[in-house]
């Protein structure tokens, strides 16, 4: 078992969840450290709640290796990132690139310094973007569906496993993702590295902090609770675009299951994802929203098309369900209720940095 646990990007949405998850709930004491550049907005207000589960909070940059110094971690869950899969294109790329590719390189020579094992946060986004375009599917009266009967291998109507092919771009983000998950197999093979990679599908949660190019389902509550107008984007304005949600509740308890079997899973690259169950196109959402909130709010049809947008991602996690006892169990309706929940309880401090994209 690990006693000293790093979380990189330890303030933001998932870092902070799984710090505290980890100080208060491990098996053996362990001394859980977030550390964080506080870049992402509202990732500051994580920091009462990391200090009241005991969790040390360390101010840093993993673009400087100097702020990693002191650091012995025997565990390091890399959660810091610029997750957006639209960064760089509206300009340049250098803080994505230096944040999610040197950054990386940086935290695995702590790795590398400290013999810490790695559990890597990569993304769906690692598939390219015209495989993923080249799909089959079906338009429903509220959402696409893939087909059976795809044109490419690793594909079918349960989601995008792991052996769909990897040729192609697949965004700026993804490639920062991808060549880390390179270098994260390069360290194991050179100098012994134990790691364990997953490719999450869309992370959603209570205390995601959303922007309009990040956290669509955060965003979806918000605008819903707030009353503020909202866009569907895209594929006509149809809003039927679909994405599997995985609930932070469940990506928490897959984080200590792999934690837990640690040795027997390392080496592994897995898609974790909400799976079909936990699908929802951008209207099925609007759907719950309103049952959730009973607000209705407007909603635009927009023909703009988003940069490296997608019809349909759809997580396999069968790989994962054969090697590790584990599937998402929360239901849609559960994780936008806990959504709404957090909102309502933090309404005031939380309306200006929940409403800033709305
Ligand atoms: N949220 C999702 O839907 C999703 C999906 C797939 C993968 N991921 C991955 O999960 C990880 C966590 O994402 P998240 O949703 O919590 O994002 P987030 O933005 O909420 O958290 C990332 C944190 O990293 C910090 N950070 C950014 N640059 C940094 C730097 N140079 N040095 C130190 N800290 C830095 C930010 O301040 C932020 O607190 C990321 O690696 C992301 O790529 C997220």
């Amino acid at each position: 078992m690990h006693s000293r646990i790093l979380v990189t990007g330890g303030a933001g949405f998932v870092g902070s969840s799984l710090a505290i998850s980890m100080a208060q709930h491990a098996s053996v004491p362990t001394k859980v450290t977030a550390l964080d550049n506080l870049k992402r907005r509202g990732s500051e207000m994580n920091l009462p709640r990391l200090a009241g589960a005991g969790v040390e909070f360390r101010h840093g940059d993993i673009r400087c290796p100097e702020d990693l110094t002191g650091l012995e971690p025997g565990l390091i869950v890399d959660c810091s990132a610029e997750p957006s899969v639209l960064a760089g294109y509206d300009g340049s790329p250098q803080y994505l690139i230096r944040s999610n590719l040197e950054g990386t390189f940086h935290t695995l020579e702590l790795a590398r310094r400290t013999r810490a094992d790695l559990i890597f946060l990569s993304t769906s986004r690692v598939y390219p973007i015209a495989a993923l375009n080249s799909l089959a599917f079906a338009e429903e009266p509220t959402r696409f569906r893939l087909l059976d009967n795809q044109p490419l291998t690793g594909v079918s109507s349960q989601g995008i496993g792991e052996t769909f092919p990897l040729e192609g771009a697949r965004s700026l983000y993804g490639m920062t993702k991808l060549a880390s998950e390179l270098m994260v197999q390069e360290y194991a093979d050179a100098y012994g590295l134990r790691a364990i990679i997953n490719r999450c599908g869309l992370i959603a949660g209570p205390w995601q902090m959303p922007r309009s190019d990040q956290g669509v389902v955060a965003l979806w509550v918000a605008a819903h609770y707030f009353r503020r107008p909202l866009r569907y984007i895209g594929f006509g304005g149809s809003g039927k675009q679909v994405r599997d949600m995985l609930s932070i509740a469940d990506l928490t308890g897959l984080i200590h299951h792999q934690i837990e079997n640690f040795t027997r899973l390392q080496g592994g690259v897995f898609n974790a994802g909400g799976g079909l169950p936990g699908s929802a196109s951008l209207r099925e959402l609007t759907d719950l929203c309103r049952e959730i909130t009973s607000n209705v709010v407007p909603i635009e049809p927009s023909s703009e098309d988003r940069r490296a947008d997608i019809p349909i991602y759809i997580s396999d996690c069968r790989r994962l369900a054969s090697v590790a006892s584990w599937a998402p169990s929360q239901s849609k309706l559960a994780l936008l209720s806990s959504i709404h929940e957090w909102i309502r309880t933090n309404e005031r401090s939380l309306a200006s940095v929940l409403t800033a994209s709305l």
